[in-house]
């Protein structure tokens, strides 16, 4: 019988001491594989306090031990942007983290961009990314990262929308989204959830209501999206006091 997964809160003072652990805990997580003698598989989130956290990466010593080629980048959900619109989740990755090191550019797997003249369609888009991530992908994540919003919403899974029903797709398409912009790419709960281990990386006073709500038991999914993905060894919750005042 295998043991029931750990769900650890790890509180930090301000939202700069949540990005430095993180980034320890990132490093650590990469080396732990690599020394298993694994391509370690992530997806990445978006988000203001995921590229603060994405920097301090490259503050912490131990990541020059970390052969960056060996990893493989996803995404968790995309802007469905132009591919080089600043508000692109893999635009700020690039910029804060991964143009500053040397990832593998076949193993750096962006969610596809729309294209204005031509209209690329939303749900073709989410549905490539799909067939892409079950031909490259290895069946899984070490370490799927989400953010969280005030409503509990995590990747671009919103309270109440179809998509968090969605059980049997890897990715889907998301129109008229509360968090602008309107269109965005997401992967599934099923698809989240084929991860070892999932940290949420969440500050601020205003969603310390929305961390209580996802962390009580039995709490609906659909109401609070943030609820329910669970990695399958561990959660981790990467708070500062401000979010985690209500826990
Ligand atoms: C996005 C993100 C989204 C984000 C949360 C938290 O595309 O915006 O994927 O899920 O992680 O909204 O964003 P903040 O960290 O900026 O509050």
């Amino acid at each position: 019988m295998s043991a029931a997964p750990r769900v650890d809160l790890c509180r930090e003072a301000t939202p700069a001491a949540v990005c430095a652990d993180f980034a320890r805990r990132f490093v650590d997580a990469l080396l732990d594989c690599q020394t298993a003698g694994r391509v370690a598989s992530v997806a990445l989130t978006g988000g203001s306090v995921a590229e603060d956290a994405y920097r301090a990466v490259l503050d912490v010593p131990q990541h020059r031990r970390v052969d960056w080629a060996a990893i493989d980048v996803w995404w968790g959900d995309e802007r469905f942007l132009a591919a080089s619109d600043p508000d692109r989740n893999a635009v700020q990755a690039r910029r804060a983290l991964l143009d500053h090191l040397p990832f593998a550019p076949e193993r750096v797997h962006e969610m596809p961009a729309s294209d204005g003249e031509r209209g690329v369609d939303l749900d073709a888009a989410a549905a490539a990314y799909g067939a892409t991530m079950r031909a490259l992908g290895s069946g899984g994540f070490d370490v799927v990262l989400l953010g969280m919003g005030p409503d509990g919403h995590v990747a671009s899974l919103f309270p109440g929308y179809p998509q968090l029903d969605v059980d049997d797709e890897i990715a889907v398409g998301v129109r008229n989204s509360p968090k602008p912009p309107p269109d965005r790419i997401s992967l599934t709960f099923a698809a989240l959830e084929r991860a070892r281990e999932v940290w949420f990386l969440v500050t601020g006073e205003a969603k310390a209501e929305a961390v209580k709500r996802a962390l009580t038991p039995g709490m609906d999914f659909r109401a609070v999206p943030a609820a329910r993905p669970r990695g399958r060894e561990r959660t981790v919750w990467l708070l500062d006091e401000a979010a985690a005042s209500l826990v």
